[in-house]
Order: C-alpha cells, then sequence, then structure tokens
C-alpha cells in the first residue's frame, strides 16, 4: 500500500515570495494600527523585519519590552519559547507569532518529563537542587523550575541561588559550563546545546584571526569551550550591540553566533566591519550557512503581515503558564 503523501513544512526551507518587500511593509504598517499591534523582533531574525519592529533586542529585554506594550495585540517575530514568555507575561494581551513552528534546539533537548524524572532522581539520591533553566525552554518546563535565566542577567541570578543548593542547569551545557567559571558555582549540568553555535568550527575561527590579525572575537555563550577560549569578548547580543557601540575607533569583529546578529550591529555601530564566524568550512572555502537559525529563519515578512492580518497563529494561554509566570516574573522582572 503507497504510504500517504503528508505536506510536513521543513525548517528554514521557505517558499520565497513573489510579493514585494516593499508593499509587504506598507500593508504591515497599515495592519499595526488598524489591529491595534505592537511587533517584537530578536536580533536573530531577518534585518528586514527588524527594521519594521517597535522593539528589537535579545531575550531579556524583548521580555521585558512586551510588558511595556500599549497595544491589546503582540507579534513576536522570534522563536516560540519566546513569544510563549511574552504571553505568560501579559495574560491580558493576543500574542500572535508569524510561525508557531519556530522551535529552538535547545528548547527540544530538555522535554518536561526527563526533567521531572532527572529532578526526582537527584532528590531520591540525596541531592538538594535547586533547577535554572535558561530562557530557551518550553513553559512547561519553566514552571518546574525555581530560576530562569537568559544570556543578559544569568550571572546575576545565579548569585540569588541560595549557596546551600546545588544547581541543576538545563539544558545549554555550553552556557552553564561557562556560568560555573564565571560564578564559581559548581553544577549538574543538562547536555543540551544550540544547534548553531554548537557548529563553530575552530579552525575556520582561527584561519579568520589570520587573516584578519587586528580583529577581535566576539562571541555568544552558548558556544563550545573551545571557541570561546579564543573569544576576546562574550557575551549574549545585548552585550555585544553595546560593546561595539562602545568601541569608537574603527575595529574588524569576527562574530561567533547567528549571521543575521550582523544587522543590529552594524546598525548600532557603522564604523566597523563586522565578519559572521563560518560553520563549518569545505577545503575549497564554501561554508554550510549552517551560522543561520533554520527557526528563526521561518519568520518572513509575508508570515509577519499574514498574522496580523488574519490575527493567527496565537499562543494560547495553557494551565501551566500559571507556575511557569511567577518564576519568569521573580527572575525577569524583579
Ligand atoms: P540572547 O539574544 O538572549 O543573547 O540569546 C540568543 C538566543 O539563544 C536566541 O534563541
Amino acid at each position: 500500500m503507497p504510504l500517504p503523501v503528508i505536506d510536513l513544512p521543513i525548517a528554514g526551507i521557505e517558499p520565497e515570495s513573489t510579493e514585494d518587500p516593499l508593499d509587504l511593509l506598507d500593508e504591515i504598517d497599515r495592519l499595526k494600527v488598524e489591529k491595534d499591534a505592537t511587533i517584537l523582533a530578536h536580533y536573530y531574525v531577518d534585518g528586514d523585519i527588524q527594521d519594521c519592529a517597535d522593539f528589537t533586542g535579545d531575550s531579556l529585554k524583548l521580555a521585558r519590552d512586551a510588558t511595556k506594550v500599549t497595544t491589546s495585540t503582540i507579534v513576536f517575530a522570534g522563536v516560540h519559547f519566546m513569544g510563549e514568555s511574552a504571553k505568560i507575561l501579559n495574560p491580558q494581551k493576543r500574542v500572535l507569532m508569524p510561525d508557531l513552528l519556530a522551535g529552538c534546539s535547545l528548547a527540544d533537548s530538555c522535554p518536561p518529563d526527563k526533567l521531572a524524572a532527572f529532578q526526582h532522581k537527584l532528590r531520591a539520591e540525596g541531592h538538594d537542587i535547586a533547577t535554572v533553566a535558561y530562557i530557551n525552554t518550553s513553559a512547561a518546563v519553566k514552571s518546574l523550575c525555581d530560576w530562569i535565566v537568559t544570556s543578559g542577567n544569568a550571572r546575576e541570578i545565579i548569585d540569588r541561588v541560595p549557596k546551600d543548593k546545588e544547581i541543576l542547569f538545563v539544558p545549554d551545557q555550553h552556557l552553564g559550563r561557562y556560568l560555573e567559571e564565571v560564578t564559581g558555582r559548581k553544577m549538574i549540568l543538562w547536555p543540551g546545546s544550540c544547534m548553531v553555535h554548537e557548529v563553530f568550527s575552530l579552525q575556520d575561527l582561527i584561519r579568520a584571526k589570520k587573516n584578519n590579525p587586528e580583529s577581535v572575537v566576539i562571541a555568544h555563550p552558548e558556544c563550545p569551550q573551545n571557541i570561546l577560549a579564543v573569544a576576546d569578548v562574550i557575551g549574549g547580543t545585548e552585550k555585544m550591540r553595546r560593546h561595539v557601540m562602545a568601541t569608537t575607533t574603527p575595529t574588524t569583529f569576527l562574530v561567533a553566533t547567528e549571521a543575521n546578529m550582523i544587522h543590529p550591529l552594524r546598525a548600532a555601530a557603522p564604523q566597523h566591519t563586522y565578519i559572521p564566524v563560518p560553520g563549518i568550512m569545505t577545503s575549497t572555502g564554501e561554508t554550510c550557512a549552517c551560522n543561520r537559525c533554520p527557526h528563526m529563519a521561518r519568520n518572513t515578512l509575508a508570515k509577519v503581515r499574514n498574522c496580523l492580518r488574519d490575527g493567527k497563529p496565537e499562543i494560547v494561554w495553557q494551565p501551566f503558564f500559571e507556575k511557569a509566570r511567577d518564576v519568569l516574573v521573580k527572575s525577569l522582572l524583579e
């Protein structure tokens, strides 16, 4: 019997829109007013979406910006956990996303049932744990945790965890290891990683440094240890932006994070040269473009327009959001 053909969308493979981006931008501006909506966009989405957003930022800034929105609708151009966090922090607002399938490899690596089982096992073995989760997790996971961190506030939050607790850090092993180093707190690390930062090649980075001897390497703490070891500046996306703005002398920056980050860096400090650190490079010099997040790439101008126009897809309130809300408010807003 022939197998049924299922028309499943493939992450990152978007049919090219035939619509003129300028027409789409006009339509988006008109719909924002007509539908009483505010657009939030993460630094990793395409530059044209960032340019039509009312707020852009890293995960921490956008979560906080979402609480300042005065319109009845938020459109979140980012990935699912970001839209979910915006809804959790603003239960009365309608939160739309251009594509609900925009997920996160880190969030996927830590399903709530596996986390609950692991916490149970640790407690049964006598560990007195506090669970600290990177914001790149589902709301169901957040509801099982004591604290939420982002790349922007992780050190402060770790300092707030009582010293007599053992920290279980989920799901990013690389960020967790980096936090162990900078805070001096030993942690039990969940073995997750970001599919974009995981593939940076040390060889390529060293070669790029050799070709640009005066360059400065800025790397996201989601990168593995070998990449961070050769970085001059380590920080989340907002810290990167602030760093290049504070550097007045024109500089060449090798940027080890999602390639769309070049857009806000260039807008904030156009005096510099920015070179995205490639992912895996072949012997003939081609890169695999794996420094693009296929989930972020699901956000397109046409889908921003569609969700504004159609009022969907929407993040719908779930019962476990209530518990996740307590943890998010305590960690990000207090
Ligand atoms: P920040 O923007 O908070 O640095 O994090 C990047 C990220 O992981 C987005 O998914």
